[in-house]
């Protein structure tokens, strides 16, 4: 973590209507990258330190020529200016693309935990899955900020849900309370749902009302109140079965690695259909809540199968915070991996 971004809380009034995109007029003159960096900060910093502002425009000058060239390439997706166009490569990589050290299950408990196949998807799968379109199954996204807390984010939005389908009841879990208090994972520095997802089967959770998100690693000091819900147990999926793993979306949103986040088309996403390119190695989690196929007459992107994933990077990222991403290659664990170790929380109850 670097702490010169400590800075970098998103601005409480950042709209996921404004968008600043870059065009050539804004490369003309000093002033207008000048200007460009103004209306940017504006939006996404406002009260930095004058003089980080300062050192940071000459990062932000480079991502503007990144954001500018990548839209150029190609128009069916989209990039824009936005809460990363200040930071270097490797702080983006170290908070918001690394922050997952999910590997492979134990053995033991892949035989637990692992979901048999179903016999019936083949022919019953729905056409579209979105759960964004069920009043009350998704939270708001949530902004992870300066911390590498996609983990717990991912749990509690996947837990959110679950939560939600069984009981009707619309509750924000407390990342926070797993980024303090859940000492199998690294707080701020990463850690994986399947962690967060065993002590809440332990401990239950609190809601976020009760143990809000500050966005750095604070003592665990738990609320004098009993927490909100707890689970009974998670499922593996089988890695690489998209009939599976659609069939799976269908009934609740599930956790999905994402393997390669850090590439500058990924993280200047702001809409289309995301074909890659990926990196490897590195691993984030996000929630995967949809999937669907765009209309043969679709004017921009016709015929393409795609996943609908959450993501923690606020709404301003993708699509309202969330990225519709290619579908498909199964056999190579899918786009950016996220075929590869798909997860969710079952059994939710309240405390
Ligand atoms: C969850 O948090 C959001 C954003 O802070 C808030 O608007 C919403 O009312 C909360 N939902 C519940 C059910 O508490
Ligand atoms: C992403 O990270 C991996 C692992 O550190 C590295 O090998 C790769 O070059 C990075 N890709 C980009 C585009 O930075």
């Amino acid at each position: 973590m670097v702490s010169a971004l400590a800075v970098m809380a998103p601005a409480a009034s950042m709209s996921s209507l404004e968008r600043i995109y870059v065009s050539s007029e804004d490369f003309s003159s000093e002033d207008s990258l000048r200007g460009l960096y103004e209306r940017w900060y504006a939006l996404y910093r406002r009260d930095g330190d004058p003089e980080e502002k300062e050192k940071r425009f000459s990062i932000f000058k480079v991502e503007a020529h990144t954001v500018y060239e990548l839209n150029e390439a190609g128009a069916r997706v989209k990039h824009h200016l936005n809460w990363f166009a200040d930071m270097t490569q490797g702080e983006y990589d170290d908070s918001f693309a690394s922050c997952s050290h999910r590997k492979t299950p134990h053995r033991d408990e892949m035989k637990l935990n692992r979901q048999q196949p179903s016999q019936y998807y083949a022919d019953k799968l729905p056409v579209t899955v979105d759960w964004r379109t069920v009043e009350g199954a998704l939270t708001r996204v949530k902004h992870q900020g300066e911390c590498g807390s996609c983990w717990a984010i991912a749990a509690t939005d996947a837990m959110e849900s679950v939560h939600f389908l069984e009981n009707k009841k619309r509750t924000n879990l407390s990342a926070q309370e797993l980024v303090d208090c859940n000492f199998h994972n690294d707080g701020c520095k990463g850690g994986t749902a399947v962690n967060a997802f065993i002590y809440v089967i332990n401990y239950g959770i609190q809601s976020s009302e009760q143990f809000p998100y500050v966005g750095r690693r604070t003592d665990c000091v738990m609320p004098p109140v009993k927490p909100v819900m707890a689970i009974r147990n998670y499922y593996h999926l089988h890695p690489r079965n998209e009939k599976m793993l659609m069939e799976t979306v269908a009934k609740r949103p599930v956790v999905v690695l994402v393997v390669g986040a850090n590439t500058t088309t990924f993280k200047h996403y702001s809409g289309g259909i995301f074909r890659g390119p990926c990196g490897i190695d590195r691993k984030h989690e996000a929630l995967l809540v949809g999937y669907g196929t765009t209309p043969s007459d679709d004017s921009n992107d016709p015929g393409v199968k795609y996943w609908v994933l959450r993501n923690s990077w606020g709404e301003s990222w993708g699509e309202n915070g969330y990225m519709r991403l290619e579908r498909g290659n199964e056999a190579d664990g899918g786009l950016c991996g996220i075929m590869e170790e798909p997860v969710y929380p079952a059994h939710p109850y309240a405390r």
